[in-house]
């Protein structure tokens, strides 16, 4: 039986690993149902050409550049869409047993494909931590048993809990590089440069997603994405550092036994495993490890480089909308940070200040707001139309701090 893939956020660095796994499968090749990117529509024109997809996802403004950039031949095969209604009606008549729905894209945007997964019961491969984070505080019914999880750590969690029983968990560790800041001094922090932040020193990503590995943005993202995949309360999860990224996670049993998931840093291996957990076997091989590289170094996280974990952790809130909070406010300062108009410094500044007024006059800005909010439930199409009227209150509520 053929599958069905679809890949939204195509054009983004896990679209790039994904369809470099899938280029290197000899034996039952999937076919492409979509492919979604935002912005680069040349790249999204070449992917179309290569994998000949039945639907391309792009933002309306951006429909009628693509079309004129596909061949004839494409522009009479391939359907272009950009509404919620075009999409929905797309996976209307899927056969759900044979699709699968990988989600590559960053922010917000994300909440489309995971929206579509849930509502549909299609399985869904998520590297997109913001969807997981907004369905965790804004649904009632998320289903994790569709969701097969791509980031790292907690694709490493994922692999070790089989053999765990829930009940006999004390500890889940998830572990952090440390990013460009890690153990610099405030003079170091505040010559760090866009270009200095945009290079991870192990992982190749996109650069919102490394830019949010130096300020720490990425490893509260995290440990809200544990709490709602796993179901493990949040006094369980620790962050700790590996400065090297070879440690992924690590549980701690009631006996103190620890398990742990150590490989090279590399994106296509949760995506190889993925491919492999439906019986699809791609050629890739991840780079082995020598003994000489490992020699890790676990280090509980330090306040000085990372000022906004602490007190995120201590003050999170699931009822508060913490998280969503912060995907908000971090993509608003992003944007500001990549335009030149903020440093790195003031970036975290930033972060650190808002965040605290957060949490002090928490009462204040969410009584009046969200106190009679209803959770939404997937099964409700309406819903996709409210988390998108939420997130336009969250953003009015940011653009005053900010
Ligand atoms: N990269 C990694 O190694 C890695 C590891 C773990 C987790 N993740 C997570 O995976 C997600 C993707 O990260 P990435 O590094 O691949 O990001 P990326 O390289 O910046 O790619 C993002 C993708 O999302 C698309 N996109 C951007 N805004 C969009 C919107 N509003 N609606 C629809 N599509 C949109 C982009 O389209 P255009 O390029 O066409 O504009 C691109 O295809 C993030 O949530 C990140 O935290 C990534």
């Amino acid at each position: 039986m053929n599958k069905y893939f679809s890949l939204f956020g195509a054009t983004g660095s896990i679209g790039d690993f994904t369809l470099h796994v899938i280029d290197n499968i000899k034996e039952g090749k999937p076919d492409i149902f979509l492919l979604s990117g935002n912005l680069q529509t040349e790249k999204l024109a070449i992917l179309a050409k290569k994998y000949n997809p039945e639907f391309l996802h792009i933002p309306e403004k951006k429909k009628d550049e693509l079309y004129r950039l596909l061949d004839d031949n494409l522009k009479k095969r391939i359907n272009i869409i950009s509404s919620f209604d075009e999409i929905y009606e797309a996976y209307h008549n899927v056969n759900i047993w044979e699709h699968y729905i990988i989600n590559g894209v960053i922010g917000t945007g994300g909440m489309l494909p995971s929206f579509l997964s849930q509502h549909f019961n299609i399985k869904s491969a998520i590297a997109n931590k913001e969807s997981v984070i907004l369905s965790h505080e804004l649904f009632e019914d998320l289903d994790t048993s569709l969701i097969y999880p791509l980031d790292s750590e907690q694709h490493g969690i994922y692999k070790i809990l089989p053999f765990i029983k829930k009940e006999e968990i004390e500890n889940i560790y998830i572990t952090a590089s440390g990013g460009k800041a890690y153990k610099k001094t405030d003079g170091e922090i505040s010559s760090l440069n866009l270009d200095d932040v945009v290079k991870h020193p192990n992982w190749k990503m996109g650069k919102r997603i490394t830019v949010d590995s130096s300020t720490g943005v990425n490893k509260a993202y995290e440990y809200i994405e544990t709490q709602a995949l796993f179901n493990i309360p949040k006094e369980k999860i620790r962050i700790v550092i590996d400065q090297k990224s070879l440690i992924h996670a690590i549980i701690q049993d009631k006996k103190n036994n620890y398990y742990f998931t150590v490989s090279t840093p590399d994106m296509h291996l949760p995506i190889l495993s993925f491919f492999e957990s439906i019986g699809i076997y791609s050629q890739i091989k991840i780079a082995p490890l020598s003994f000489v590289d490992f020699q890790v170094q676990l280090t509980d996280i330090l306040s000085k480089s990372y000022p906004i974990l602490g007190p995120f952790i201590n003050n999170y809130d699931r009822s508060l909308f913490a998280g969503t909070f912060l995907i908000v406010l971090n993509n608003r300062l992003l944007d500001s940070f990549f335009d030149y108009k903020i440093s790195f410094s003031e970036l975290r500044d930033k972060l650190c200040q808002i965040l605290q007024i957060l949490f002090q006059d928490r009462d204040d800005i969410y009584q009046s707001l969200f106190k009679n909010f209803n959770k939404l439930s997937f099964k409700d199409k309406d819903s996709y139309i409210k988390i998108n009227e939420f997130l336009d209150i969250m953003n009015k509520i940011v653009e005053k701090f900010v």
